[in-house]
């Protein structure tokens, strides 16, 4: 076990810092001579250009991940996007057919629901294309098309690396069909490859924070309730900051649309409740900004997270980590490193079983 553990206290730690290879591996096969190149996914530029709608359907951290890929897929490719868990998917009779292309992401590729709702979508005529890391499984096997993330395996339950190279991956397939669409031009593609090549040596940097996260983590052991807020993307990286606080530490958390507090989360907020506030959207500085100071007007303690430069958040946050530069479009695979630090070290603080969560599985086999 320890060996396994190549020196690490647990699987989670050794698998985050396992990240910059994982988006690595996933990366950089796909691209050639400054092209991305994804021959698995069996689609000509005339079937990628006859794409009307894009359905994303998966479970837990995979679903935030296609969250995340909602505003890279419309806002970089122009194609409409819905997403949905696997387990609602799956009993609303979904609209799909000819110009749908359907994403199953899994890690394990064995996720039930997952699976049911791949059946779902090739009864109804839709495309499947699988975003799956372990090879040969169930997913894998039955979609029409499979793109690998190169994860390598995994076993803390609460994942880290295979959510980090789903994200590249999702990067890599909306390039592509914004290149092939004519919706970037090669000037920008060429310079978003430039950045997604940047990310590996980024979390690394990001990883070496890792006691300022410890310390500030030592602070919220004994927290009721700790609460994520952003905006677009940011939103989509507080679902996945407060999923992995609270699978693994069991303090009560929630994600909030930061604009939607004001509709009822925000009277839960006491003196010292800590909000995690995500901004790494320039065009959404403002508008966070004023929902960090109505919360921190009624007692919260603000922890922002944020891309260098931003010093304008310091007059509305208690705490801040900056993240480096880089697309608009990444900043998940970066604003995602203190938090998953964040959530394990409230766990190992609080004596949990952070590779084994209580009640929690790896792969979920039953629907
Ligand atoms: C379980 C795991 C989660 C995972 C989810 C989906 O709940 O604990 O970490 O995100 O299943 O799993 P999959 O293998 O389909 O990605």
């Amino acid at each position: 076990d320890a060996a396994e553990k190549g020196g690490y206290e647990h699987f989670m730690l050794k698998e985050m810092y396992e990240q910059p290879k994982a988006i690595t591996d996933t990366v950089a096969p796909r691209i050639k001579e400054e092209q991305i190149v994804i021959e698995e996914l069996g689609m000509s530029d005339e079937e990628i250009k006859s794409i009307q709608k894009i359905m994303i359907v998966a479970c837990g951290s995979a679903y935030h991940a296609g969250v995340t890929s909602k505003y890279i897929f419309e806002g970089l490719a122009r194609i409409p996007v819905e997403v949905d868990v696997a387990s609602e998917f799956r009993y609303r009779d979904p609209i799909l057919g000819d110009g749908t292309l359907v994403l199953i992401i899994s890690q394990s590729g064995e996720t039930a629901d997952s699976l049911a709702a791949l059946r779902e979508a090739k009864r109804k005529g839709s495309k499947v294309l699988g975003i799956v890391n372990v090879v040969g499984s169930s997913i894998a096997r039955e979609a029409d098309n499979v793109m690998y993330t190169w994860a390598g395996p995994e076993i803390a339950v609460a994942t880290t690396k295979a959510y980090s190279s789903q994200l590249a991956a999702l990067y890599l397939l909306a390039m592509k069909f914004a290149g092939v669409r004519g919706k970037i031009t090669p000037e920008l593609q060429r310079e978003m490859l430039s950045d997604l090549r940047k990310l590996p040596k980024q979390v690394e940097v990001l990883l070496k924070q890792q006691e300022k996260v410890q310390k500030f983590a030592n602070r919220y052991l004994a927290a009721k309730d700790i609460f994520f807020i952003g905006r677009g993307i940011d939103y989509a990286i507080s679902m996945e900051g407060s999923l992995k606080l609270k699978e693994i530490s069991y303090i009560h958390s929630e994600a909030y649309a930061a604009g939607e507090l004001k509709h009822g989360t925000i009277s839960l907020i006491e003196e010292g409740t800590l909000v995690a506030a995500v901004l790494t959207q320039e065009d959404l500085y403002k508008k966070m900004i004023s929902n960090m100071v109505e919360v921190r007007t009624r007692g919260a303690f603000v922890l922002a997270i944020t891309n260098e430069g931003n010093t304008e958040v310091e007059r509305a946050a208690d705490y801040v980590l900056y993240i480096p530069k880089t697309n608009k479009y990444f900043t998940n695979s970066l604003a995602i490193i203190p938090l998953q630090l964040f959530g394990y070290y409230v766990s190992v603080g609080r004596g949990c079983d952070v590779d084994k969560p209580r009640n929690l599985a790896k792969s979920v086999t039953v629907e």
